[in-house]
């Protein structure tokens, strides 16, 4: 499902990632554990497009995704969280969440902005549902 080969990333002459290689398979939960400073987040942020490793590929379903803009890596996906959480305070928590799952919304400015009936279907769809994520192909 994720594949990463020998990504590194250094900030100035410091590697914060050095070579770092993994496969992670399907239907699986994995953790990545590590000291604080070990580079965890370093690697989330490359792997969900937030980042840039200076050298190696990352592999979704075998598709190189280590070139691709945050919100394509999103959309074939890749979800994360941030250790400094943003929440909308004025939004519901069901709200927030919905927010989070607008990147798999096939609407368009024109509907979002008028609120179209098709943004409200989805809306209810989505908070009858939930939403699955699409195998990236
Ligand atoms: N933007 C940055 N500029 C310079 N150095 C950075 C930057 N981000 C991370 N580092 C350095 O890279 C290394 C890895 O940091 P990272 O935040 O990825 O670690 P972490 O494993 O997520 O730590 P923690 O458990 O504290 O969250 C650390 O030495 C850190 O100081
Ligand atoms: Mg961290």
């Amino acid at each position: 499902m994720l594949e990463l080969h020998n990504v590194s990333k250094w900030f100035g002459g410091l590697p914060a990632l050095q070579d770092v290689s993994f496969c992670i398979d399907p239907g699986r939960v994995t953790a990545l554990i590590g000291p604080n400073g070990a580079g965890k987040s370093t690697l989330i942020n490359c792997i969900s497009g937030v980042d840039r490793a200076q050298t190696g590929s990352i592999l979704l379903a075998k598709r190189p995704v280590e070139a691709l803009p945050a919100h394509e890596i999103a959309a074939l996906g890749v979800a994360r969280t941030f250790q400094n959480l943003k929440l909308f305070a004025r939004l519901s928590v069901l709200d927030n969440v919905l927010t989070g799952l607008t990147v798999s919304a096939e609407r368009s400015f024109t509907v979002s902005m008028l609120r179209l009936p098709a943004l409200r279907h989805q809306e209810r769809q989505l908070k009858k549902n939930g939403w699955r994520w699409p195998a990236p192909s």
